[in-house]
């Protein structure tokens, strides 16, 4: 059975490419979803791709990511800073999830630098823009390993 993986945008990431280029690049998310899509093919494995501005949502996609995708790749937006619940989820769901952002979060404003998804993910990707996204799939098929 091919792997699938889940690719989960929070907050105003609909927004991307008219959003504050000057920090998060020109790329809009259907752009990122198309880069995504051909890398999953590169990579042999099936994707699936959502935004949601909220947070239950995200919480929601978390749960039922377990048993569905082998991992998930979360670009949580500002829930990166706030959302004891998403770790929560992180940490209850059992499904590896990768934490990625567009932004370098450590070189940005003071209240970016905590995360609330870090203790809880397998590993951070973040200040490569659009590329982070195909650099967390490959990181996160490398930690996959072999399908069993
Ligand atoms: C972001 C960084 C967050 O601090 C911010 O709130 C976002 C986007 C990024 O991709 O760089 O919405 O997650």
């Amino acid at each position: 059975m091919t792997r699938s993986i889940l690719i989960l945008n929070g907050p105003n990431l609909n927004l991307l490419g008219t959003r504050q280029p000057e920090v998060y690049g020109p790329t809009t998310l259907a752009d990122i979803e198309a880069l995504c899509a051909a890398k999953a093919v590169d990579l042999g494995v099936e994707m699936a791709f959502t935004q949601t501005n909220h947070e239950g949502v995200l919480i929601d996609a978390i749960h039922a990511a377990r048993g569905v995708h082998a991992g998930v790749i979360l670009n949580a937006g500002a829930y990166t800073h706030t959302s004891v619940a998403l770790m929560d989820a992180i940490s209850s769901a059992m499904v590896p999830v990768v934490e990625l952002h567009l932004s370098n979060i450590h070189a940005r404003e003071t209240f970016r630098h905590q995360s609330f998804i870090a203790p809880v993910a397998i590993g951070q990707i973040c200040g490569f823009g659009a590329a982070g996204y195909p650099l967390a799939m490959d990181a996160l098929v490398t930690y996959l390993g072999e399908p069993q």
